[in-house]
């Protein structure tokens, strides 16, 4: 079949793992190791803001000076954004800024950005490369204590959820990439789309995700084979 049209692709934490940035639910993953309810969560932050500092810091810190850098799979998505006729939106749940600094321009953190931090009193949101701590003021309202990573924790609303659900019910084509489908309201985006029409739906993942029944096609493999391999097909002749 072949197919034109605007595309929209959803990552997981599977497109950076060969990056050297762990994934979640993987054994190897960052929640075998720290339980969620620890750290991402509203009620986390308040009953114990220093450790949630410090997991987050942590990884900041992993990101922002652990040599990590976009991999052959983020890359492809921007020769897609770069190359493809129509729009291409990327939206991702990861915290990293690996896909902008590979070069895709379109992009949404509905999860929200590690590099950044938000004053929980006014909202403001602020670019952040070091360490936060309970000891922080907000530079624009003056309020201390109240910065925050700017990430979206479990039982927060995602960033910019019109603008995704617009782009799912206008898209001709639907990729998910790297994203085990456990987390709401991605999850359902598959769902979203086989309900809005005719649009086509494919799952790159290193293996089948909760959802893979859902999709129209699917490849499987690590992300720096299967989505430079998957653009290509796209770009010479749609799907
Ligand atoms: N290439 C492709 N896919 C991979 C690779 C790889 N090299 N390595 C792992 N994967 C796949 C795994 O098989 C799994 O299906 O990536 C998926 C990662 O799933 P999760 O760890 O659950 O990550 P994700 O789906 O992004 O989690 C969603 O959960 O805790 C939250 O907020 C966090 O945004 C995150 C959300």
């Amino acid at each position: 079949m072949t197919g034109r049209g605007d595309i929209v692709v959803l990552t997981g934490a599977g497109i950076s793992k060969e990056s050297g940035l762990d994934t979640f639910r993987d054994a190897d993953g960052i929640w075998a190791r720290v339980r969620l309810e620890d750290v991402a969560t509203p009620e986390a932050f308040a009953r114990d803001p220093l450790s949630v500092h410090a997991f987050y810091n942590a990884r900041r810190e992993g990101l922002a000076n652990g040599g990590i850098e976009p991999n052959a799979a983020h890359r492809a998505l921007a020769r897609l954004e770069a190359e493809w006729p129509g729009q291409v939106l990327v939206v991702t749940q990861n915290i990293d800024d690996l896909h902008e600094r590979a070069g895709t321009e379109n992009l949404i953190h509905m999860h929200g950005e590690l590099l950044k931090a938000r004053c929980g009193a006014c909202g403001d949101v602020v670019a952040c490369t070091g360490d936060l701590s309970t000891g922080d003021a907000c530079g624009r309202c003056q309020a201390p204590g109240r910065m925050r990573p700017h990430v979206v924790w479990f039982g927060e609303m995602p960033f910019l959820m019109e603008r995704i659900y617009e782009a799912l019910g206008q898209c001709a084509l639907f990729i998910s990439i790297g994203t085990s489908g456990n987390v709401y309201p991605a999850s359902g985006f598959v769902e979203t789309v086989r309900l809005s029409g005719a649009a086509h739906t494919a799952e790159l993942n290193l293996e089948p995700s909760e959802r893979a029944g859902r999709f129209a096609e699917a490849h499987y493999g690590p992300a720096t084979d299967v989505v430079p391999a998957y653009v290509d097909k796209i770009l010479s002749g749609g799907w």
